[in-house]
C-alpha cells in the first residue's frame, strides 16, 4: 500500500521550515522510526533548498512541488521545479555529482571526499557541495533526476532503510 502526500511551496527560504515540519509529521505518523524520520526529513529539506537555490521561477510558474510516498519500508521524495538555459551548468553539476556518488560502493566515502573539499574552500562560499553526498550517506538514499522537455526538473531520493 502506498501512502503519499504532496506539498507546494513558494521558492522562499521561510517556506522551507514549514514544509520540513509537515514532512516530519507525515513520516512520523506512518510508523517510521525516529532516526528514519530525522534522516529523511533532512533529505527532503536538502532537495527543497536546492530547488529554491537553483530553480528559475517566473510569475506563472513559481512553485516547488514536493511529493512524498511511503511504500512498505521504502520512502520516496520527488522535488520538482522549473529551470531554464541559464542553469544548465548547474544541471550538469547535478548529473555529475549524482554519477560521482554512485561510483562509490559506500556513500560514506563520497561524503568524506566532499568534507575534505569543503575544508579547502573559503569560509564565505555558501555552495558547500555537501547536500547530495549527505543525502546519500546520512539519508541512505539513492538519488536520480529527470528533466522534461518543458524545462521541469524532477529530483528524487529513494530510501530503503
Ligand atoms: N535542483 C537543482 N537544480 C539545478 N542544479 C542543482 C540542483 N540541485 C543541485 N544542483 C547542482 O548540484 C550541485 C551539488 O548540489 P549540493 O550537493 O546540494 O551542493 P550545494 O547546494 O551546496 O551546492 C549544486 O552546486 C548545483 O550545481
Ligand atoms: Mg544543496
Amino acid at each position: 500500500m502506498t501512502r503519499s502526500i504532496k506539498f507546494t511551496l513558494k521558492p522562499r527560504w521561510n517556506e522551507i521550515e514549514k514544509i520540513r515540519n509537515r514532512s516530519r509529521r507525515f513520516l512520523a505518523s506512518h510508523g517510521l522510526s525516529d532516526d528514519n524520520v530525522q534522516a529523511f526529513t533532512m533529505v527532503i529539506s536538502e532537495l527543497i533548498e536546492n530547488s529554491v537555490k537553483y530553480g528559475k521561477f517566473e510569475t506563472s510558474n513559481n512553485e516547488v512541488i514536493v511529493d512524498i510516498q511511503i511504500n512498505g519500508k521504502t520512502v520516496t521524495v520527488e522535488v520538482i521545479n522549473p529551470v531554464d538555459e541559464t542553469v544548465y551548468t548547474h544541471l550538469k553539476a547535478l548529473d555529475k555529482t549524482i554519477q560521482w556518488i554512485r561510483g562509490f560502493q559506500d556513500p560514506f566515502e563520497a561524503y568524506v571526499e566532499r568534507l575534505k573539499a569543503v575544508a579547502k574552500k573559503p569560509l564565505d562560499d555558501d555552495d558547500s557541495g555537501l547536500g547530495l553526498a549527505r543525502i546519500a550517506y546520512e539519508g541512505q538514499a539513492i538519488l536520480d533526476f529527470f528533466l522534461s522537455e518543458d524545462h521541469i526538473l524532477n529530483v528524487s531520493a529513494v530510501s530503503n532503510p
